[in-house]
């Protein structure tokens, strides 16, 4: 008899981390379910890892900064028969600037993006996973969760709700055989910055975000995958942005905003 293959649902597989996530994984013999808007990325990622690896992909074209789109995922992976061993909550996006210049709109597609649909992806998955007593999830947080970021406000705040969400929610799962990991990058060099809408963010060769100072997505995936199969509750990826996080919780919270105000400004053209 076949033994039963394992399914990986990646949610933003086609670029960056996510994309590193989904190929360690292929690598590591899991079949995937991937879900992110673009049919045409989703088709090649799929093609690349099943004649490199021999594993199975399945994809879901899905905005999932829409209302209700976790529920739709996960009704598809029940339509389709395909019990999910492993979430990765990766898709993700920040908009940059004052966040009274922002769009109303882009900012709640942000929240429901980063916050709603890994909430309501860990809630769907995750009862089936408890009632299986087995099961993985790995949510995607930011060293901006470690401390109050201007001119990214709204999106930093998004990734500290995920870091306690991801640490809380392990606790209440690991009762169940169930492992929740947070995986924790630090500036990553994927397309992220061109998202953002901050003029010269990272352009600079000084400065945090500098594009010679960035981790590669690749690098980053893997502390997540080797995180999560080794069942911790954080990771930060990389040992710059570790201090750097922990250097934050030493420092009263209005130095801290402050002095986050200043490099933001000192990296870019804000
Ligand atoms: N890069 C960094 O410096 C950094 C640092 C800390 C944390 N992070 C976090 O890491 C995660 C991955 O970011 P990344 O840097 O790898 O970004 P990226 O290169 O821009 O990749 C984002 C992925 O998410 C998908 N996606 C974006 N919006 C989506 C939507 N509305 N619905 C469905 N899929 C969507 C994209 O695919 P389509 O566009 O084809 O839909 C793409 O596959 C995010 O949660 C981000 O907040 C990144």
């Amino acid at each position: 008899m076949e033994p039963v293959r394992q399914t990986a649902l990646v949610t933003g597989p086609t670029s960056g981390i996510g994309h590193g996530i989904a190929c360690i994984l292929a690598e590591r013999g899991f079949d995937l379910f991937l879900v992110s808007r673009n049919d045409e990325k989703l088709a090649a990622v799929k093609n690349d890892l099943e004649s490199r690896h021999g594993i199975s992909v399945t994809t879901m074209v899905q905005d999932l900064s829409q209302h209700g789109a976790a529920k739709r995922v996960f009704d598809e992976a029940q339509a389709r028969g395909i019990e999910i061993s492993i979430l990765v909550n990766n898709a993700g996006f920040g908009i940059g600037g004052e966040l009274t210049d922002m769009k109303p709109t882009a900012v709640a597609q942000m929240i429901q993006l980063n916050i709603m649909t890994p909430t309501e992806l860990c809630l769907l998955f995750g009862r089936e996973m408890k009632r299986k007593r087995s099961g993985r999830i790995l949510n995607l947080s930011s060293t901006a969760a470690y401390q109050p970021t201007p001119y990214i406000a709204a999106y930093g705040g998004t990734k500290s709700y995920i870091l306690n969400f991801s640490e809380a929610l392990a606790k209440e799962m690991e009762d169940y055989g169930v492992v929740v990991t947070c995986l924790v990058p630090g500036p990553t060099d994927t397309s992220f910055f061109d998202r953002t809408g901050i003029e010269g963010l990272g352009e600079k060769q000084t400065g945090l975000w500098a594009k010679k100072k960035r981790m590669s997505p690749r690098s980053v995936a893997r502390i997540g995958v080797d995180a999560l199969a080794a069942g911790r509750l954080t990771t930060i990826a990389g040992l710059r942005n570790f201090l750097l996080a922990s250097a934050n919780r030493l420092v009263p919270r209005s130095l801290s905003a402050t002095l986050s105000k200043w490099m933001i400004k000192r990296a870019s053209d804000l």
